[in-house]
């Protein structure tokens, strides 16, 4: 290969419009095509278009060599499931494995290669709006999810028929951006990286992930794109990662921007750190010719390389890229994935995304209300009781909201008859900021009606009904990328709502429809019932409408802390103490928010009731390590229950300050009405030990001698204890 076809196969394209057509196609990606000077294409949306590059580029290539293909698809592609944080919220590895694999085959139908999923990133800011494509906040949690998702996305081999090659994102700490601000910059302990942010990339690449993506963001003051101690040394060398690493869309150019310096030594610095495509910028297209053959001198940026060391990192780069291509099948056929292919049967993905709508909502609170009866004379109120775009939540690019069911529609459909319907009740009581969430299209729209009417006439049908369904929650355009928000709580407007609601004295059913975990306020936590639904994906609603009249049972656990207040984020299970803990020695000192009233609170991580009734018995506890742990669970109520046993892990002395509690396993089991069964864990040397990292080259991973508390429960609060003598 030429330096040029070489560097022509780092450079990764938007789709875009795709080729223009007439005139012989003269986009600016055809023009490409026919330099040869592509090596994948993102973004395609059909087979048709991708085959259309595929002729091009390989027309275009001396060699003959194809172009690889890649996509969002991040909950589901055409079928869209629900989002990622709903789905973490099942707990239930195979669910998630099996929507991977029915995305995956859904893609590959359509002559896509690669797909930019699992999501991995930990996510303990609410205001982050790209919590919604996260596992949540919890890391061994977000490790099955890793492993589960990328199982399901390549099967025992990505380039196999209805399989897909995964890509691990965003690599790494992502979620810890300041104050919850996009693509803002993450200055965290080393410990906490390599204990809370690492580790679910570890497990996605043990799974065999062929494919990781850089975060935009910097990792204490280094940006990612020029992190080459955490991607060529953590991930590639202490991992064992042989795959390919993407550029995050324009990275490579942002890290000017960053203030790492110009052009040719952005691209020096992302070349070496290990970034062996660059999206969209053309960047390395620009540069790297001339740097090949002058190198670089950049004494104010500390850059020296030689143009020897520059070819080098481009064919180290090059390889890698042809190496994917060659595990996917492209350079032995290009058009092997272009021909007919069969998408899985519809009927098939529409039934897996309603069970996986119900799976993922979690039951909040119930009264004594649910289920209700098919007879229950209900009227149905609030923003989100007709909307069918929200549904999809974000990150949906290949979805169609005209396939989307209302909860309206649901209802109607499960209760055999028309009910009454008031929709509106603003979203958002800003009309700039109605202007912001609909840069990419209208979802969302203000009600012009004044909002006392809406109210009254919405007070009137849940006057006139026996239970009132409550949609409200956040628009999809509210929670995801570039979507942070200062205060991430149930919008004023519909609180007004539910207050009003409340005086009816009419039982309400409050369904949460979100994209972040909201601090709901006071009004909600007066509902007869609350049901954490999420953006739930095309049957988002009839998974919901199951639910709510006992057509499915609830087994969601909250896979991310909810909290009583939009100012106390970040928040999540497994902080650290503090000297000072709340309540303690000192009225005055307190660790915790002077204006938090006493017993406001939101909802823990793990937490979620189903429609029986389980006992925990206390946990017994056998060996010094491994230490063997059992407990026993009985459902002592009426109908069928799926719990999620958990256990959790603490450490009462060690060399540093240790998390209160941290997860370690967790079992999902179902229960009859009357009967137990004993879950057993095995508590690892993995699972208890730390790392002690003043840097990262200097990370150790250790394990003390000494009192291992272990506590086990169905949510990270609500918990009974045993303690062990570890022996380190
Ligand atoms: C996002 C990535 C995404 C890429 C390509 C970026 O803005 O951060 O998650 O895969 O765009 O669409």
């Amino acid at each position: 290969m030429t330096l040029a076809e070489r560097i022509g196969q780092l450079n990764l394209l938007a789709a875009g419009e795709g080729l223009a057509t007439g005139a012989g196609g003269d986009s600016p990606l055809a023009k490409r095509l026919d330099e040869g000077m592509v090596g994948a294409v993102f973004g395609t949306k059909s087979r048709a278009s991708a085959r259309a590059m595929q002729e091009r580029a390989v027309k275009g290539s001396r060699l003959g060599i194809g172009l690889f293909f890649a996509e969002d698809v991040i909950h589901g592609h055409r079928t869209v499931f629900p989002l990622p944080v709903a789905l973490a919220c099942s707990w239930n590895m195979d669910l998630v494995e099996e929507t991977a694999a029915f995305a995956a085959a859904e893609a590959a139908a359509e002559g896509l290669h690669q797909v930019y999923s699992p999501m991995i990133d930990i996510a303990r800011d609410p205001r982050w709006g790209r919590v919604a494509e996260s596992p949540g906040e919890d890391p061994v949690l977000a490790g099955r999810i890793a492993a589960a998702m990328v199982r399901g996305y390549q099967g025992d081999d990505p380039a196999a028929p209805g399989r897909v090659a995964a890509c691990l994102k965003h690599f790494v700490a992502y979620g810890a951006t300041q104050s919850g601000r996009d693509y803002d910059n993450a200055s965290l302990a080393w410990e906490e990286l390599l204990g809370v942010y690492l580790p679910p990339f570890a497990d996605g690449v043990a799974a065999g992930a062929a494919s990781v993506m850089a975060a935009f963001n910097a990792v204490n003051k280094l940006p990612m794109h020029a992190h080459r101690e955490l991607i060529e040394d953590w991930l590639r060398r202490g991992e064992g990662f042989g795959g390919l690493v993407v550029s995050d869309y324009t990275g490579v150019m942002e890290l000017t921007a960053h203030g790492l310096g110009p052009r040719e030594v952005a691209v020096i610095r992302a070349l070496s750190a290990g970034i062996d495509m660059d999206m969209v910028g053309e960047d390395y297209l620009a540069s790297l010719p001339g740097l090949a053959e002058a190198g670089l001198s950049a004494p104010e940026a500390g850059l020296e390389v030689s143009a020897g060391e520059v070819r080098e990192l481009i064919d180290r780069a090059c390889l890698r890229v042809l190496t994917f291509k060659a595990r996917m099948g492209v350079l032995d056929d290009p058009f092997a994935r272009l021909g007919e292919g069969t998408a899985p049967a519809r009927a098939a993905g529409v039934a897996l995304a309603q069970r996986a709508a119900a799976e993922s909502a979690v039951l909040l609170r119930n009264e004594g209300v649910l289920p209700l009866a098919e007879t229950a004379r209900v009227a149905l109120v609030g923003p989100f009781a007709e909307d069918c775009a929200n549904m999809l939540g974000t990150w949906a690019v290949s979805g169609d909201a005209r396939e989307v069911c209302s909860l309206r529609e649901a209802v109607e459909r499960v209760a055999g008859r028309a009910v009454p319907c008031v929709t509106g009740a603003n979203v958002v009581a800003e009309p700039w900021l109605i202007d912001r969430l609909n840069v990419h299209g209208t979802t969302v729209a203000l009600d012009e009606r004044p909002a006392e009417e809406m109210i009254a006439e919405a007070v009137a049908a849940a006057g006139a009904a026996e239970v009132a369904i409550v949609a409200l929650g956040e628009a999809k355009e509210h929670a995801g990328e570039s979507s942070s928000v200062l205060a991430p709580a149930l919008p004023a407007p519909q609180r007004a709502l539910l207050a009003a609601l409340l005086e009816t004295g009419t039982p309400l059913v409050v369904l949460i429809f979100a994209g972040r975990p909201l601090a709901l306020g006071p009004e909600a936590a007066q509902a007869d019932a609350l049901i954490y639904a999420w953006h739930g994906g095309i049957r988002g609603p009839d998974g919901v409408a199951d639910l709510i009249y006992g057509r499915a049972a609830p087994s969601g656990r909250l896979a991310v802390t909810l909290p009583a207040h939009p100012g106390q984020v970040p928040l999540h299970h497994s902080e650290e103490p503090t000297g000072r803990p709340d309540p303690g020695r000192f009225q005055k000192f307190r660790t915790g928010w002077l204006d938090l009233p006493d017993g406001a609170a939101g909802f823990p991580f793990g937490f979620g009731l189903g429609y029986g009734k389980v006992a925990y018995g206390a946990p017994q506890a056998r060996g010094t390590g491994p230490v063997e742990v059992e407990v026993t669970v009985r459902n002592t109520g009426k109908v069928a229950q799926t719990e999620t046993v958990q256990l959790y892990l603490s450490d009462p002395v060690a060399r540093i300050t240790r998390p209160a509690r941290w997860l370690a396993d967790f079992r999902r089991v179902t229960l009859a009405p009357g009967e137990s069964a004993t879950v057993a864990f095995t508590v690892t040397r993995e699972m208890v030990s730390y790392w002690i990292a003043p840097s990262l080259e200097e990370a150790e991973r250790v394990s003390d001698p000494g009192e291992i508390v272990l506590h086990t429960g169905p949510n990270s609060r609500d918990t009974q204890s045993v303690s062990v003598t570890w022996r380190g």
